[in-house]
């Protein structure tokens, strides 16, 4: 910070020599710059240096902000009110405004900031951000309908806005979960009005029974959703009680044993790589396959893949025939609606004896194959499950209900499934055999010498 700051707008060298008033612009960017770096007492202490302008606006923006910053709240409302008080421009008007919103938002008072964001709107009605802001204060403080309509008004005036999709999918969410979903569609009719070409609004409509449920999720819809959502994944799914990967990692120790790391494994719809680390142990290669770059990214960051493809998952399958001894998918096929597809695509993809262990969410409270549900994911059925193996030729299915993760404080019903791609009579090797037929360790010393035998 160079030179130490005086009370009256003075800055001196080490000795206090060589007195010289500061440019107020200088002040203000000094501050700026501590407060960027979330060092409110630099700020305060740059700030003092401005005692001959105490009324500038400016200066008294910062400082309230430097005083949030010091969580003393009520030094920092009343800094914003005296800005206020001397504020002529309508912008700095509405921007005091929207900070003190933000303010008051990350002091944990929702309902005081919906008030701030809304007197900033007065000044300056068609401020996208803002408009975003206010539908999250809105939600916080329990309001989603009027939510939805703020996080609309932000995408009318800005149809590119993330955030603005971000803020109405969360009501739409919101409202779903209060079990408004009547309200919850209407919102994303009004939503596909504005973005009529979105993925995520035209399938949040088949989820809400606006439109004819589609077989699977789009592909750009899942790709947007967790590209947005990549960064939180883990610690929100921790918060939920998240167990999809012990559960598939509890079901591989179960059918093939201790882990030799011998297994040609592949892991679809690898997110972060939160199956990834558990299988690692069983396998000699790991390849990982995500539509969503920015998972993907995450998953590389762990470091325990030896190959991971931005590609679909039916089509990662299809293009590698008798390539894998084990194939993995947790809280993954959830996103599409058939699973005939791609159970033959695993099938063919694993060698014979590889196993396909995976979880779903369970269709509770109606009878049928699958269904969309309101969430935007797929649910299906036991039964459901044990045809598709059959039609795949899989064999030793095994469907079993368990509990995925936690959802506004329920349990999410889910099932585990795992099925054998059988060893055919026409040539399967003596270790590939024993791959199919012995649990426990020999399964993967039998794969390391069928790759011997070539
Ligand atoms: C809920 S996350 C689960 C991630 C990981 N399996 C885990 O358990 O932590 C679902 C993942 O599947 C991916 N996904 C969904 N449908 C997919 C598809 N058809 N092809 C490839 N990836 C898909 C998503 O991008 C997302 O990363």
């Amino acid at each position: 910070m160079g030179h130490p700051i005086q009370q009256d707008g003075l800055t001196s060298g080490p000795d206090g020599a060589n007195l010289h008033h500061v440019p107020l612009d200088e002040v203000l960017e000094r501050a700026l710059t501590c407060l960027r770096e979330g060092d409110g007492p630099g700020a305060e202490a740059a700030l003092t240096a401005a005692t001959r302008t105490p009324e500038d606006v400016r200066v008294l923006h910062l400082r309230a902000v430097a005083a949030h910053l010091r969580r003393d709240d009520t030094a920092a409302e009343r800094l914003v009110a005296e800005a206020v008080s001397v504020a002529t421009d309508p912008m700095v008007l509405a921007s005091l405004h929207n900070d003190l919103g933000n303010m008051r938002l990350e002091a944990g008072d929702p309902v005081a900031a919906v008030a701030a964001y809304e007197s900033s709107l007065a000044v300056h009605p068609t401020d996208a951000p803002t408009w975003v802001n206010l539908a999250t204060a809105l939600r916080l403080a329990g309001d989603p309908a009027r939510a939805g309509d703020a996080g609309l008004r932000a995408l009318e005036l800005d149809r590119q806005s993330p955030l603005g999709r971000a803020a109405v999918t969360a009501a739409v969410l919101a409202l779903t979960a209060d079990g408004a979903e009547t309200r919850a569609l209407e919102l994303v009719r009004r939503w596909v009005r504005v973005d009529p070409d979105h993925p995520g609004a035209r399938h949040r409509l088949a989820a809400l029974g606006g439109l004819p449920q589609p077989d699977r999720a789009p592909d750009d819809y899942v790709e947007t959703l967790f590209d947005a959502t990549a960064e939180a994944f883990d610690p929100h799914l921790a918060g939920l009680g998240y167990r999809a990967p012990e559960l598939v990692a509890d079901r591989i120790a179960a059918i093939l044993g201790r882990p030799a790391g011998e297994l040609d494994v592949a892991d679809l719809g690898c997110g972060t790589g939160l199956v990834g680390a558990l299988v690692r142990p069983w396998a000699r290669t790991l390849a990982g396959c995500d539509l969503s770059l920015n998972m993907l990214r995450l998953a590389q960051a762990r470091g325990c893949y030896d190959v991971l493809q931005r590609a679909e998952l039916g089509a990662f399958l299809r293009a590698e025939p008798t390539a894998y001894d084990l194939v993995v998918g947790a809280d993954t096929l959830c996103y599409l609606g058939d699973l005939g597809p791609t159970t033959t695509a695993a099938a063919r993809a694993l060698r014979p004896g590889g196993v396909l262990v995976v979880t779903v969410e369970r269709l509770v409270d109606a009878v049928g194959d699958w269904r969309l549900t309101s969430s935007g994911r797929y649910a299906h059925g036991e039964e459901y499950l044990r045809s598709v193996c059959v039609a795949a030729g899989l064999v030793d299915v095994e469907v079993t209900r368990v509990h995925l993760r936690l959802e506004a404080g329920v349990p999410v019903e889910g099932l585990l499934w795992s099925a054998r791609r059988p060893v055919t009579g026409s040539g399967p090797t003596g270790a590939q055999e024993r791959l199919a037929e012995t649990p426990g360790q020999g399964a993967t010393t039998a794969r390391a010498e069928g790759r011997m035998g070539g």
